[in-house]
């Protein structure tokens, strides 16, 4: 595996493959890998020829100075882990490198950035589009992939890949879960024994969801204040949205008559976690 620091000699290298039609698979990550992780560089390994897997914690993104501080780092078992896995590529570039005191050029989705994340993580989204739109003008993939645990992450990729014409195609992957249903998240780690018990409430509340929409269910309000009171059952689980919404737009709806979003925050303790599903109708 060669690891590749200077976003330059990535580019350069990218170039060189492009050259000889050698079709490069990205996974943007902020490290501290998972299985879910894991899942998206098997796949983008398997579909291409080169992996290429991007680890940078990216500041721009996170708008609170100490969940950034915070932010699980574990680079030697990264390495190890990529390295197990086949990433023919690791691209770790530094802070300096990617953001110059002289930069001045950011990408900002506007929509459908602002619901859910959006509210309560300002200036969240615009972070991950200009790292992402970075991420691939350096690393020229034919292929990128993305978890759809981060499930409007997805959209607002989707949207700038298509407002800017960006030619790699985006794949979208299942979100890994542990044993009890918890998605996995590098933020998991940062959980007490008590609290990693108590997120089982998320996933729990989300296959309510589901279950509510199988009987027959098609009403946004009903199932939200569903998975509302399933949450509060849980003392640990502090809420911060429940949303069942349009899946592509993300914008509210009367009846789940289209694919339908439901997204939940919640903390526990200081962690915040995310989770989601969609609501098929036949
Ligand atoms: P990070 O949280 O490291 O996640 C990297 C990729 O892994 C994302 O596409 C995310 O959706 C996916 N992922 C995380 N947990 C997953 C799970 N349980 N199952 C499947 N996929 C999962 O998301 C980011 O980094 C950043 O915002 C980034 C896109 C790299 C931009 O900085």
């Amino acid at each position: 595996m060669k690891i590749i620091r200077e976003p330059h000699e990535m580019q350069q290298t990218a170039l060189t493959l492009r050259d000889k039609a050698i079709r490069i698979g990205l996974v943007p990550t902020m490290g501290a890998f998972h299985d879910g992780h894991v899942s998206l560089m098997r796949r983008a390994k398997h579909e291409n020829d080169v992996c290429v897997v991007s680890l940078f914690v990216n500041p721009l993104q996170f708008n609170d100075p100490a969940d950034l501080e915070r932010y699980p780092r574990n680079e030697a078992a990264d390495l190890e882990i990529a390295r197990s896995v086949g990433v023919d590529i690791l691209f770790m570039p530094s802070v300096a490198a990617m953001y110059p005191p002289d930069a001045q050029t950011f990408v900002e989705v506007t929509r459908v950035s602002q619901p859910l994340c959006g509210g309560n993580r300002p200036g969240h989204f615009r972070g991950v589009a200009t790292v992402v739109a970075k991420l691939l003008m350096i690393t020229l993939p034919r292929r990128v992939y993305f978890g759809l645990k981060d499930y409007q992450q997805c959209r607002v990729v989707a949207q700038m890949a298509r407002d800017l014409y960006f030619p790699p195609d985006l794949v979208f992957c299942p979100t890994v879960r542990e044993a009890d249903g918890l998605a996995m998240s590098s933020r998991n780690v940062r959980l007490s024994p008590e609290e990693r018990r108590a997120a089982s409430i998320l996933p729990r509340a989300l296959e309510l969801a589901q279950a509510q929409f199988a009987a027959g269910e098609t009403n946004p309000a009903a199932i939200q204040a569903r998975v509302r009171d399933c949450l509060l059952s849980e003392p640990l689980a502090s809420i911060e949205y429940v949303e069942v919404v349009d899946a592509q737009t993300l914008e509210p709806i009367a009846d789940i008559v289209q694919p339908a979003l439901v997204a939940i925050a919640a903390r526990l303790g200081d962690t915040r976690l995310i989770d989601s599903v969609v609501l098929t109708p036949p």
